[in-house]
């Protein structure tokens, strides 16, 4: 890579994650392109990224799987390195519309990274998750954890990585000039949002995920939280996972972004990491975290377990920490405490007056 002021193509960088990387990487001094095609978010997150950060970015509102719009805006920036997190992310609508799943994200990825090729540009951070991994007795996932997603958009995931991993092997037998360089990120449960309380997660309709439910009943968009089981071999009950906090998350990225060029990735090669706290925590632990920071009980009752649901998983975060230098530094009350921030602020998300 070519020295300071880098530029980074952020796919999807109007979105949740995406959105925030974008802040952390224009604060940290690397200048921002975003492709989005805006099919789950808005454009005010990008208003607001530059407010924050004072900074400009630029912005083509187009989808991956155009190839001819790609190689248009690989052929007028110049890409140092590319943070993929476009992608469709919804469990149960990638086991309804399994085909939309592969088509969006398996096709856009390889119409990005056939771009990539194309331009020379071989600096990859890749969105994965947690859920590629299998279920096993284990509860704490090490990278080496056996894989086996079990839903659409989790063999979405596992596919691209396998299609990353394939590429930089044949790569390194083939051209050691300009080898790719990628890093598989896998995120455990991304919550919370940027301190400024102006940008944050917005889903559309009613939320699937915990954190964004919660706060909906808490503000009174949503009538009462269901429990999904409290049966579960853990100690109170509920199911237990690893949350992380997005501004932490995106940190890792940057971490990640730094180690591309670092001698340990100068013969290329594709390598997975965790980001995770190492830490699990209970459905009931949250909800009694969100009531502290509310100062009022929230209103839940016990449910079903939901099809497909674990009772318990969390990250070994260690590899990360060794040859990233990252760790997260935010508290369970940090994540909670911003996730509301942000939803008091902005009670109908982007859309709000
Ligand atoms: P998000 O939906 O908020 O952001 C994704 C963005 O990608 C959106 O702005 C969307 O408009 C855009 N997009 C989707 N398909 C596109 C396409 N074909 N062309 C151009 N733009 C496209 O999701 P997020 O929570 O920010 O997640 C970002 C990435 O992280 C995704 O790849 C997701 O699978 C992965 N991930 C998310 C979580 C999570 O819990 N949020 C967990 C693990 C992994
Ligand atoms: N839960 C409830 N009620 C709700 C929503 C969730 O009790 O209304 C519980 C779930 O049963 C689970 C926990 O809260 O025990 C967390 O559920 P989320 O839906 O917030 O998150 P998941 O762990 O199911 O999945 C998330 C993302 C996936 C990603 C995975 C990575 O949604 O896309 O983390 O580990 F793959």
């Amino acid at each position: 890579m070519t020295q300071h002021p880098l530029t980074i193509l952020v796919t999807g960088g109007a979105g949740y994650i995406g959105s925030h990387a974008c802040v952390e990487l224009l604060q940290a001094g690397y200048q921002v392109v975003v492709i989005d095609n805006l099919c789950n978010s808005k454009p005010e997150a990008l208003t607001r990224i530059e407010y924050i950060t004072g900074k400009t970015l630029r912005f083509y509102h187009q989808d991956l799987r155009d190839k001819t719009a790609l190689a248009a805006i690989f052929a007028t920036e110049t890409i140092d390195a590319v943070m993929h997190f476009a992608g469709l992310k919804a469990v149960g609508e990638s086991c309804q519309k399994p085909q939309l799943y592969y088509d969006n994200n398996v096709y856009g990825s390889l119409s990005l990274f056939e771009a990539m090729a194309a331009a020379k540009v071989k600096n990859l951070i890749f969105s994965s998750s947690a859920t590629v991994y299998q279920e096993t007795d284990q509860r704490q996932y090490s990278e080496n954890h056996p894989l086996g997603a079990i839903n659409p958009y989790g063999r979405t995931k596992a596919m691209i990585e396998e299609i990353l991993r394939d590429l930089a092997n044949a790569d390194t037998e083939i051209n050691a000039e300009n080898p790719w360089k990628i890093i598989l990120l896998r995120y455990f449960n991304p919550i919370g949002a940027h301190e400024s309380g102006m940008i944050g997660e917005d889903p559309d309709g009613i939320p699937n995920n915990l954190l964004p439910y919660i706060s909906q009943v808490a503000i009174g968009k949503l009538a009462q939280l269901s429990v999904f089981g409290n049966d579960y071999p853990t100690p109170d009950g509920t199911g237990i996972r690893d949350y992380i906090h997005v501004v932490d998350l995106v940190k890792g990225h940057l971490k990640a972004l730094a180690a591309l060029t670092t001698e340990h990735f100068n013969n290329g090669g594709c390598k997975a990491y965790n980001l995770g706290g190492g830490h699990g925590y209970s459905v009931m632990e949250i909800i009694h975290a969100f009531e502290r920071v509310l100062g009022r009980p929230i209103q839940y009752s016990i449910a079903p377990r939901r099809a497909g649901d674990l009772a318990e998983y969390f990250a070994n975060p260690k590899l990360a920490l060794n040859e990233l230098n990252w760790q997260v530094e935010k508290t369970l009350h940090d994540m909670v405490a911003d996730t509301w921030n942000w939803q008091t602020k902005n009670p109908y998300g982007y859309n709000s007056p």
